[in-house]
């Protein structure tokens, strides 16, 4: 695992876009694995600004973390709404090339299956981009979820939704299960970047990156990943024992 520390929240979003360049450019054709909430959106709009520079993102292909179950496409809290409010609208990524988990799926178990049939099929996630929530969990892989899951319909844990409560009206508003991709779905991913900003995810990014690996926070089996990057900005990383340059 490679740790860097930034600053700023700004300094942090601009690390992580200038990686996902450059892998852009190495390999135009990549698979990147995405991921929605408030972290990602500094480093969305550095690479919106990079592509009015000329990243081109024709040839790239995209499968997202998750989705609540039961909003569809056009509710505005639903992640596949937020990924072209915040990116897709404004970059020349081919829709057809988009993957979202859909929140209104009739079978689940099946197109959850159908998902990772066809992150197989284009080759596997070159490039995974993460967050990370409050109680550890990558994608939506609450506590105690097994380190081998696979894409599947989970339950949000009461801190999710007290946390994700701030996108909806009312507490009552948030959805209760989601479909994610699993542990190992992105344990697979060739290359991770995970991203934390502020204070409060300095307790978990400590107990993440260097407590034992345990599914009880599922962000720790990072740990044993052959090419993880974290980017922090200096609030998240304020409560990491071991010191650590900017
Ligand atoms: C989002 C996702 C979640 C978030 C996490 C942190 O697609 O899978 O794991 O990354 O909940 O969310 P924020 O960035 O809003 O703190």
């Amino acid at each position: 695992m490679k740790i860097i520390i930034k600053k700023t929240y700004e300094e942090l979003s601009k690390a992580a876009a200038d990686i996902i360049k450059e892998a852009i450019t190495k390999k135009p054709n990549i698979v990147l694995g995405l991921a929605t909430g408030s972290t990602p959106i500094g480093c969305y709009q550095e690479l919106i600004k990079m592509h009015k520079e000329g990243l081109d993102f024709s040839k790239v292909t995209t499968f997202n973390l998750d989705e609540y179950l039961g909003l569809a496409a056009d509710h505005p809290q639903s992640y596949n709404y937020f990924m072209y409010e915040n990116l897709f609208n404004y970059i020349n990524i081919n829709h057809k090339d988009i993957y979202i988990p859909g929140g209104t799926t009739k079978n689940v178990e099946e197109s959850s299956k159908e998902y990772e049939k066809k992150i197989k099929e284009v080759g596997g996630i070159d490039l995974q981009l993460l967050g990370i929530g409050s109680d550890g969990h990558i994608g939506f892989n609450e506590p105690g979820t097994p380190l081998d899951s696979r894409t599947q319909l989970v339950k949000l844990a009461e801190s999710t939704i007290q946390d994700n409560s701030r996108f909806f009206k009312k507490r009552e508003d948030v959805p209760k299960f989601a479909i994610t991709m699993g542990i190992q779905t992105i344990f697979e991913a060739k290359k991770i970047l995970l991203l934390a900003s502020g204070e409060n995810k300095a307790e978990v990014i400590s107990k993440a990156l260097e407590g034992p690996i345990t599914p009880q926070i599922t962000a720790s089996i990072l740990q044993k990943h052959p090419d993880t990057i974290v980017i922090l900005d200096t609030a998240a990383a304020s409560k990491l024992k071991k010191q650590y340059q900017l």
